[in-house]
């Protein structure tokens, strides 16, 4: 698997060091608190268990699998609930944890219905951030790290639903998915 990429853009260690420095922040924004953080599935699915170790506070955890990008490489623009929360919102703190955020449709999307829902109060935090690719005004109030318009993979990101175990983030070599 690790054959397949071409160059790594965060390394293990970076992601972990970013995992403590957002979560101690985070831990201080929600002192006396009880946030209900919610990760997008699946992508979030590491950067959540990370991060949340790091917060030191009592928070409760949810999760919603939404999909735009199905097997492709664009987003598809539509944004489809696949599982939806167990838990009401009204009234609660929420934090929404993502991978990545990319055109932002996932996340305007999310934050639409939340405040629909009569959310308390709303933050976002992503891993990472591709402000190239936006068509949406969505901004995250925390973010791990910028990158370059590329397709990347690793730590919860996939290609055709593959390298969401890579521990580092990192470019595919282009013969992956030549052809597509
Ligand atoms: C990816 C990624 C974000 C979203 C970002 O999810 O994990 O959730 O796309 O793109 P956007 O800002 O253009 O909406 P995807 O829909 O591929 O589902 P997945 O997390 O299950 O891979
Ligand atoms: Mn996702
Ligand atoms: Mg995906």
């Amino acid at each position: 698997m690790q054959n397949d990429i071409e160059r790594v853009l965060v390394s293990e260690e970076e992601i972990l060091n970013k995992c403590k420095e957002l979560g101690a922040t985070l831990a201080a924004e929600y002192d006396g608190k009880f946030p209900l953080a919610v990760g997008v599935l699946k992508g979030a699915m590491p950067f959540m268990s990370d991060i949340l170790r790091y917060m030191d506070c009592h928070v409760e955890m949810d999760f919603m699998d939404v999909s735009s990008y199905g097997n492709e490489m664009r987003s598809s623009g539509e944004v489809k609930i696949v599982k939806d929360l167990n838990t009401q919102v009204e009234g609660r703190d929420l934090l929404i944890i993502e991978d990545i955020i990319d055109s932002g449709l996932t996340l305007s999307y999310l934050v639409d219905l939340f405040k629909y829902r009569k959310a308390k109060s709303i933050k976002i935090v992503t891993l990472l951030d591709k402000p190239e690719g936006r068509t949406t005004d969505i901004k995250a109030d925390l973010v791990g790290f910028n990158v370059p318009n590329e397709f990347v993979v690793g730590y919860g990101l996939d290609y055709k639903e593959m390298y969401r175990n890579l521990p580092y983030i990192g470019v595919l070599k282009p013969e992956v998915y030549s052809g597509e």
